[in-house]
């Protein structure tokens, strides 16, 4: 009989997310062997050597302060790494340098649902298409549970991103919300004088989030680089 061995996943942010991640893991063949939350790791340095010697993978989604150092100490341990934290990417070439100096791998979103990806395919070729209809005007908008840090999210910024990729030079007039458990609401509007169109996306919980982290979990190890959610899932 063949023992199939569990691949051992390390948390690095133990709170709604790490801990749903945990309780997914088994169904991708992970095993939790640490978890590492503020009090632990304050100040980087329970990402050590030892703790992390057997450790195939991490999963880091904590805060926009601690992620780029978390994911820094990683990197130098050369242990692969998926993050979800939002709001740090201003470090992301300092992070990228580092990942490629220590030749291992990296897969980073703002947003793991498998619909967003897609949603923001169809907005990039709404865009595309609105970009010479001088009529319309363009609008981003979002909202989140009120214990969310960053505003405006990091999905919706990069939907802006991705609008102004096709050559979308209008203004777009971004907005965000933050009231009561809202899992996340994105949506992408073009008004005239004669019609309106929205195109929106509604998670409905954090388990697309926390199943998309783990399939780039998966795909990750052996594997040597900085990639993004759409290389997971389009190649
Ligand atoms: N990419 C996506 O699909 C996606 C989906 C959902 C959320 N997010 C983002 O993911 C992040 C976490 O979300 P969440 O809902 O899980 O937040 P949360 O419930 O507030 O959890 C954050 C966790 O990070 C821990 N933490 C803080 N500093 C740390 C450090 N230095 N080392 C290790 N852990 C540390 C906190 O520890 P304490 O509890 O001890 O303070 C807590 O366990 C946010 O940036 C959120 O915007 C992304």
């Amino acid at each position: 009989m063949v023992m199939q061995t569990r691949k051992r996943l390390a948390l690095v942010g133990y709170g709604k997310m790490g801990r749903l991640i945990e309780q997914l893991a088994p169904d991708y063949g992970f095993q939790v062997v640490l978890a590492l939350d503020r009090a632990k790791n304050a100040d980087t340095s329970a990402i050590d050597p030892d703790s992390f010697r057997d450790v195939d993978v991490a999963i880091e989604f904590s805060t926009p302060e601690a992620a780029p150092r978390n994911l820094l100490r990683l990197a130098a341990l050369k242990v692969p790494a998926v993050t979800g934290t939002t709001g740090w990417l201003a470090h992301l070439p300092e992070v990228t340098a580092a990942v490629e100096k220590s030749d291992t791998g990296l897969v980073w979103s703002a947003n793991f649902s498998v619909g967003v990806a897609i949603f923001r395919r169809l907005v990039s070729r709404a865009a595309e298409l609105m970009r010479d209809q001088e009529e319309y005007g363009a609008w981003a908008w979002e909202i989140h549970h009120d214990a969310k840090k960053d505003a405006p999210s990091g999905t919706l910024l990069s939907l802006v991103r991705t609008m102004e990729e096709t050559g979308y030079r209008r203004s777009i007039d971004v907005s965000s919300n933050r009231a009561g458990k809202h899992p996340g609401t994105h949506e992408i509007g073009f008004d005239s004088a004669a019609d309106t169109i929205t195109l929106r996306h509604v998670a409905r919980s954090r388990e697309g989030f926390a199943r998309g982290a783990l399939k780039s979990a998966s795909w990750i190890a052996g594997r040597k680089g900085v990639y993004t959610f759409d290389d997971v899932l389009f190649g």
